[in-house]
């Protein structure tokens, strides 16, 4: 049933070329995912901020969302820890869209923080993996992701296939208010078509240096990931694969405030996964970068083939082709999850059931 893999994880990682193209598949058209998610032209302009609510790795699929909505779609919009959001007291704005983004669809906070939206009056969605589990049976509308079964304690398909529905409602959202033009929609779309076989190409060349990265930093017991933009959702997700299933404490962080405290920690070498992709962020992030080497610590880059500034800063790096920004998280996820996985194995750990968590959390 591993499909000839030696963990479901590793299994899973290989499913996203299949699993991100199943999301998009009869989803492009315009008006298919409006009527998947029951919303109409008018109800669709009217909006007037977007509440995503999630744990774990589902709230960083909602804080590329949030980026998403407000560059291609210029709804505000939030990403919230539904166990925060659940007791939060909250003024209800007229036009609030309430989206609940959960794998299995039975995670107990993210339910009652949908449940609480509903009886403020939001309107509600959902983008979900499980066919008719919880979630997807009370929101209003819903966009399965269509990854198939996630059994890794440790969620790889089920985020890169969120942050794809995450990208076509924000395309669909963006045309419908006349916020992106049918051009630009057009190649962000034909990115995302792209997207699949470009990945798959990626997984096969990635996986014997990360391999060999995990020997060497298998012993490291502290690291840091930094990222920007949609990097910073991805240093939290690279940064939460670490210790969930090696065990190894890692923090992730939004680059900018490496001086604001982090930056206290570094000593000589400490490895500090960077993602810096060739964005408009990538020069902070380099800047950000040198005073990391400035002070000894180990750079693990993700950047973008030919980044020759990158290449000489970091001490080592996995290089992504050159692709739109917003769809960067498809892409510089795959290292971030091989690397942890190989960490994992190194260090003898069970990588499919880690300690002390469990698939769903259905308890408070
Ligand atoms: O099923 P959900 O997406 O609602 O689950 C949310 C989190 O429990 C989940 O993403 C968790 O953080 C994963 N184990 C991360 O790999």
């Amino acid at each position: 049933e591993k499909g000839g893999f030696p963990h479901f994880m590793l299994k899973e990682i290989h499913q996203q070329p299949h699993a991100i193209a199943d999301t998009f598949a009869g989803r492009l058209a315009a008006g298919t995912l409006q009527q998947e998610l029951g919303i109409g032209t008018d109800e669709a302009r009217a909006i007037r901020r977007i509440d995503m609510i999630a744990c774990g790795t589902s709230w960083h699929s909602a804080l590329i969302g949030r980026r998403l909505f407000e560059e291609f779609a210029g709804i505000p919009a939030s990403a919230e820890i539904a166990s925060e959001y659940r007791y939060r007291p909250r003024p209800t704005e007229e036009g609030t869209y309430a989206l609940a983004i959960t794998q299995s669809g039975e995670t107990a906070d993210t339910i009652a923080a949908l449940r609480a939206t509903r009886e403020a009056g939001a309107r509600t969605g959902a983008i979900c993996n499980v066919v008719g589990s919880t979630v997807a049976r009370e929101a209003d509308g819903v966009l399965y992701t269509r990854a198939g079964p996630e059994i890794s304690v440790a969620s790889t398909k089920a985020f890169t296939t969120q942050v794809t529905a995450l990208l076509l409602m924000a395309l669909t959202l963006g045309r419908l208010r006349g916020r992106l033009d049918p051009a630009r929609a057009g190649q962000l779309s034909e990115a995302l078509v792209k997207a699949p076989e470009k990945i798959a190409g990626l997984l096969g060349r990635m996986a014997a240096p990360l391999q060999a990265l995990a020997r060497e930093k298998a012993n490291s017991n502290d690291f840091l990931y930094l990222g920007r933009g949609y990097g910073y959702p991805l240093a939290l997700e690279g940064a939460l694969k670490l210790k969930e299933i090696s065990y190894i404490h890692a923090e992730g962080y939004p680059s900018g405030e490496l001086k604001h405290g982090p930056i206290a920690l570094i000593s000589k070498g400490l490895p500090v996964v960077a993602i810096a992709p060739n964005d408009s962020l990538r020069d902070k992030v380099l800047s950000n970068l040198e005073e990391v080497k400035a002070r000894d610590g180990t750079v693990i880059a993700v950047g973008t083939e030919g980044d020759a500034d990158l290449a000489s800063l970091a001490d080592h790096a996995v290089w992504i082709p050159p692709v739109e920004p917003a769809i960067v998280p498809l892409y510089a996820s795959l290292p971030l999850q091989l690397f942890a996985y190989f960490m994992a194995v190194e260090r003898g750990c069970d990588v499919d059931q880690p300690r002390n968590l469990a698939k769903s959390v259905t308890v408070e």
